[in-house]
């Protein structure tokens, strides 16, 4: 249980909204430092998909004895499956981690709204859409806030958090005081298109895609270029595919719009393979073919 700045807001019940590769890894991450966790997702299947991801996690940190067996089996009592919306009602935070659609999110958070209490605070994952736009749907503007966690969740130490236009200085502390209680670094940022993250990296994966569309060099080649001349963990294009290559699009476009500047436009091949639903790793087929 976290008590946030002295006051009498405590955090210990969690709710997360889409259980794909980002909901699933808050979800873990939570539920690993103790919070009581639900997952919600629309679909059951995928639910159940991203609670197996969690085990398959889980067990890897057990096989590799960075966890034991009964911290695991704890875990796992602490996460809890739902496509019931109303069960996230008394939730003291509800984290959204649904797709990069401002529609959906702000329906979703018209509905979080009518249906969690007043104090309950609502954060987004998005990756870089408006915090503002989004609190603006509910009637608890100062109580919504962006965490931008990074993939894969459980290995990466950052949370980009966002200041919405009207979020509190106390939301703000009990979301950093949060953020260093499940062992990761809070770095405030405002509210702008793509934040820091994506503002910086987004547009160098489109660069790279640019130099594959232009046929300056293959994919292995410009990802092995960024591996060894720049000690980069991941080429940028296989980054791209374990991103997906939908959300860099998405992203890119976010970009484009909100800045209105003709550098952020989407590579003409990015957008192809989207259209082709060569989406990245989730899909076997983006920049790399995976099975
Ligand atoms: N879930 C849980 N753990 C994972 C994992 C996953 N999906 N993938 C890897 N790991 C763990 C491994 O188990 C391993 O753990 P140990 O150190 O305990 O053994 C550790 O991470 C390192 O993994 P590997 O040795 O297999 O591979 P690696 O050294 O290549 O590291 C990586 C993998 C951490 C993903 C590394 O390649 C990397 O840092 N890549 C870049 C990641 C990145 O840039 N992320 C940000 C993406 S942008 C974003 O998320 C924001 C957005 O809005 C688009």
């Amino acid at each position: 249980m976290l008590e946030g700045n002295g006051k009498a807001m405590s955090i210990s019940r969690i709710g997360v909204i889409g259980a794909g590769q980002m909901g699933g890894g808050i979800a873990q991450v939570f539920a690993v430092h103790g919070f009581s966790v639900v997952l919600y997702d629309i679909d059951a299947q995928l639910a159940a998909k991203g609670y197996a991801v969690i085990e398959a996690n889980l067990n890897r940190l057990v096989d590799k004895g960075r966890m034991n067996e009964e911290a695991a089996a704890l875990t796992l009592t602490r996460l809890s499956l739902t496509a019931d919306l109303e069960q996230l009602h008394d939730a003291e935070l509800v984290i959204e981690a649904a797709p990069e659609r401002l529609d959906l999110k702000k329906r979703i958070f018209a509905e979080l709204d009518m249906l969690c209490s007043p104090h309950t605070i609502l954060a987004t994952n998005t990756s870089s859409l408006p915090v503002t736009e989004l609190a603006a749907v509910t009637k608890r503007a100062h109580r919504v806030i962006g965490m931008h966690f990074m993939n894969p969740v459980p290995v990466m130490p950052l949370v980009e958090v966002i200041r919405g236009l009207a979020t509190s200085d106390e939301t703000f502390e009990i979301i950093t005081a949060l953020t260093q209680a499940i062992g990761k670094t809070a770095v405030p940022v405002r509210d702008f298109p793509g934040f820091v993250s994506n503002r910086v990296l987004m547009p160098m994966i489109n660069e790279a895609i640019y130099a594959v569309y232009e046929g300056v060099a293959t994919p292995e080649a410009v990802d092995q270029i960024m591996l060894l001349g720049m000690n980069h963990p991941m080429g940028p294009l296989k980054l791209a595919d374990f991103i997906g290559l939908d959300t860099c699009l998405a992203i890119m476009e976010t970009l484009h719009e909100g800045f209105g500047d003709s550098k952020y436009r989407p590579c003409p091949l990015l957008r192809s393979y989207v259209q082709a639903g060569w989406l990245g790793k989730k899909t076997g087929r983006g920049f790399y073919t995976y099975n």
